[in-house]
């Protein structure tokens, strides 16, 4: 988290590139998350620059922090996008980026989405069932188009991540078994409105070794000469993404090792290459500044309760996550620490955002901010407990400004309706006050 390019101290007091997270506090409040623009900019140019040599696409896959101006700051610097429902496709339309660029990923799109991605023009369907081929093919006829599309194989690998995002794996839902894929490219191209284009697999998120991405890439090249051998013309490989981050004390393969993997493993074919990276270009980028609101506990077991919790942040709560808190004023030499768990306030066991840390003595009203959740942060945040998720505040060298504000809790609360049926009087009784 603490890139030079995004955060780090400045004389004892924790900055997003050139603004005190103390002044961002003031100005709009926690619990924030915040991303520096920098840090952004220069992961994606560590990983385009690693492919530099190769031709590809490098889609971002939005589901990882599709806030619409982390978007456009990807794009600007030529980056496609992975999208996988109509949501995604709206956002990444909005900023701008064409459908050349855009593939449309999901293992189960309706229709309508289907219909959505063929008007946009997207560059590349990821298909990963025979029903989903045949809607598609259906649609397609109906409204003039013609569709240029991909089967997801499942290679059987195991990614050798959490269990919860391994997708490789065959007993998981993804994709379409490689030993059926084929049968099911010769169905493809039989179907009127679909254009076979590519092949395209993705194995799982958060991958620390290279050996899966090996072993399913291998895979896919064997399936890539059968398929040229029954005459289909593959132009387009998508690997999907997954390369890990650093949280604890993982050390993922740098993009330059993934690069060189890909060339060895499939670069004689000629194709383009799509990468679908999301947390590998975002999770650095994000802090989620939070207040503590108490501290309590016996000496032997410290909870500091902070204003943040799991529908800000549901990683930790969900898979165990482990993400570093750091106190945003810098503890001098010789403070004391105490090992304490740093816990949200939503009523469940679970919204535990850091077992057993160190961190110096805290005191209500002190700073923490909670390290790599620029990806997969916000974009699960939900308003558990009648929460308003917190706001996004973007920083560019010494501006900031609000992307995403925090919902008012009346607008979050008037999204209810009363059917009516129901008895006015509980609306009457809170204007009444009673
Ligand atoms: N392409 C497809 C088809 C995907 O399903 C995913 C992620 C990606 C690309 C991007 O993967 P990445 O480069 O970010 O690893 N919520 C989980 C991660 C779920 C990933 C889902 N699919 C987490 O917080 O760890």
């Amino acid at each position: 988290m603490m890139d030079v390019f995004s955060f780090g101290y400045r004389e004892g007091v924790l900055h997003a590139e050139s603004v005190a997270l103390p002044q961002l506090e003031e100005d709009f409040g926690t619990p924030l998350y915040v991303y520096s623009t920098a840090g952004l900019e220069s992961a994606y140019q560590r990983f385009a620059h690693a492919f530099h040599d190769q031709d590809t696409l490098i889609a971002y896959s939005v589901k990882a922090n599709s806030n619409q101006s982390v978007i456009a700051i990807l794009s600007r610097l030529g980056a496609g996008a992975d999208v996988v429902s109509e949501g995604e496709l709206k956002r990444v339309l909005r900023v701008g980026i064409p459908g050349g660029r855009i593939v449309f990923s999901g293992v189960g799109k309706t229709g309508e989405e289907l219909e959505a991605g063929l008007r946009a023009g997207v560059h590349q369907f990821n298909l990963e069932s025979e029903a989903q081929l045949r809607l598609l093919s259906d649609i397609a006829q109906q409204i003039g188009k013609s569709a240029r599309i991909a089967i997801r194989v499942n290679p059987d690998v195991d990614a050798g991540t959490h269990d919860k995002i391994a997708t490789g794996r065959k007993e998981d839902k993804f994709g379409v078994p490689i030993g059926l894929a084929c049968d099911l490219y010769q169905t493809a191209g039989t179907l009127p409105g679909i254009d076979v284009v590519g092949v395209d697999l993705h194995i799982g998120s958060q991958l620390t070794e290279l050996s899966p991405f090996r072993a399913a890439f291998l895979r896919l090249a064997d399936l890539i000469k059968q398929l040229k051998a029954l005459g289909h013309q593959i132009a387009q490989i998508d690997l999907g993404g997954g390369l890990g981050v650093c949280y604890q004390n993982e050390s993922p393969p740098s993009a330059d090792a993934y690069a060189e993997l890909v060339k060895a493993t499939l670069g004689s074919f000629g194709c383009q290459i799509i990468l679908e990276p999301g947390r590998a270009l975002v999770a650095d980028s994000g802090v989620l500044l939070c207040r503590v609101i108490e501290v309590k506990g016996t000496l032997a077991h410290r909870f500091v309760i902070v204003d943040a919790a799991m529908n800000d942040l549901l990683r930790p709560a969900l898979y165990d996550a482990w993400h570093p808190i750091n106190p945003v004023i810098k503890p001098g030499e010789n403070s004391l620490s105490e090992v304490v768990d740093v816990v949200g306030p939503v009523c469940e066991s679970g919204d535990v955002l850091g077992r057993a840390r160190a961190l110096p003595r805290l005191v209500a009203g002190d700073l923490l901010a909670i390290g790599s959740v620029g990806a997969y942060g916000s974009v699960m945040s939900s308003s558990y407990n009648t929460r308003s998720p917190a706001a996004e505040v973007l920083v560019h060298e010494s501006r900031s400004a609000v992307i995403r504000p925090r919902l008012p809790l009346d607008v979050l609360i008037n999204q209810d309706r009363m059917p009516d049926w129901l008895p006015a009087g509980n609306k009457s009784m809170g204007e009444t006050g009673r």
